[in-house]
């Protein structure tokens, strides 16, 4: 049998920096592990443009529809910001999310306890935290018609609007569900029926599938600004989130950072099965190309470092180990490693990207 496939697209700014550190990741994974990848490297966003003319080429997407995944550093920077938005870095990401139908967002929100101080709420209420959102990413508001800036009368008036089939909301709460199964078997759903049509829709939908195919997992249901308000109170009560694109984005966000640094968000993006059954996907964390510390050594590679656990989790079936690559995570934390953005006011000195990258590689033949 072949090696599983993964195209790596280190992207621009940091993303190739936090690359770096994955290869050296991957690369034990084939030494130690006897798993290898066939790893493949390609171009996506500012460097992209800069060679081809367009942030994705043909090429490359459809090596993207091929591999068993994707991994993205990040795109964009300021060099870019003047060009047509038809050919902007980030054009080149929503390319991949869309003609991979990458449908259902994961975003986990884990804390890790050594770095329970660094949250804005108190300790307790975010040690041992691990929830997962997952965020409807093809449809909904960002992307419904009629759309627009029009003149009406005197005045301009803006559009957008919110629209969902009911087969969109089908798959997003199947994975939703499929994702409680392999977790603490709980789900809530969040909209708000109570104000929109696309809500009621979306709650009706979610009930049926739940009660037709999951009667096992429990489900619950919450209006969207109520969860927010619960994620802040008490985000423990919550395992897995299912919820449609623009709460998703604002309420994963949110989740996100109850548990600290962007430098530490993984996420995945998963689409519909293959041939083989396993999900399109593409994994990615969830920064950007971080101008302002680019090419310093100061980027903190384990947001990119989980990107790849997930990978390992949800396209290789390797969960044990994904599990053991966290565990490499949480062992450098405990034992004090620190990227920059990770220090806040300490007067401590920060390791460097390679630093940290090396200490999880280390953390990891401990682990054999
Ligand atoms: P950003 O995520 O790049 O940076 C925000 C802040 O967080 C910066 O101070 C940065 O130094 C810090 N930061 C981010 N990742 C870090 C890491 N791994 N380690 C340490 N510190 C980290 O967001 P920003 O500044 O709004 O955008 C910069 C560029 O990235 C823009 O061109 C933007 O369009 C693009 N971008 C790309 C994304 C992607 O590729 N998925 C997502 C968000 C922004
Ligand atoms: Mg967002």
């Amino acid at each position: 049998m072949s090696n599983p496939s993964l195209l790596i697209l280190p992207g621009d700014g940091i993303g190739p920096e936090v690359m770096a550190e994955v290869r050296k990741i991957i690369d034990w994974y084939g030494a130690k592990r006897d798993l290898a990848f066939d790893v493949s490297e390609d171009l996506v966003g500012g460097c992209a443009y800069d060679k081809h003319g367009t942030p994705l080429h043909d090429d490359t997407m459809a090596k993207a529809q091929e591999v068993d995944a994707v991994l993205l550093g990040a795109v964009g920077g300021p060099k870019y910001d003047t060009l047509d938005f038809s050919v902007k870095p980030e054009r080149g990401l929503l390319r991949l999310r869309k003609e991979m139908d990458l449908y259902a967002n994961l975003r986990p929100a884990q804390c890790f306890d050594a770095l329970a101080d660094f949250s804005s709420l108190k300790k307790h209420v975010v040690a041992g935290l691990d929830i997962m959102i997952i965020r409807e990413l093809t449809s909904g508001v960002y992307f419904g018609e009629p759309r627009g800036i029009f003149k009406e009368g005197n005045e301009r008036v803006g559009i957008n609007t919110q629209r969902y089939t009911e087969s969109e909301i089908e798959r997003v709460a199947r994975s939703g569900f499929e994702m409680a199964r392999k977790r603490g078997n709980k789900l809530c759903s969040m909209e708000k029926a109570n104000v929109m049509e696309s809500g009621v829709l979306w709650r009706e939908v979610v009930q049926r599938i739940g009660d037709t195919e999951y009667p096992d997992v429990e489900l619950s249901h919450m209006y969207a600004d109520a969860g927010a308000m619960q994620l802040t109170r008490w985000p423990k009560q919550f395992d897995v989130i299912v919820t449609d694109n623009l709460f998703g984005d604002l309420l994963s966000d949110l989740a996100a950072m109850l548990t600290g640094s962007l430098g530490m968000l993984p996420s995945a993006s998963l689409g519909a099965p293959m041939a083989n059954g396993r999900p399109k996907a593409l994994y990615e964390p969830v920064h950007g190309s971080a101008p302002d510390i680019a090419g310093q050594g100061k980027a903190n590679p384990i947001a990119c470092i989980l990107s790849f656990a997930m990978a390992l989790r949800y396209s290789f079936d390797k969960g044990d180990e994904a599990t053991r690559l966290e565990k490499a995570v949480e062992k450098v934390l405990a034992d004090g490693y620190r990227t920059a953005d990770l220090l806040g006011e300490e007067g401590r000195s920060p390791v460097s990207t390679s630093q940290m990258g090396d200490a999880v590689i280390a953390a990891l033949d401990a682990s054999l």
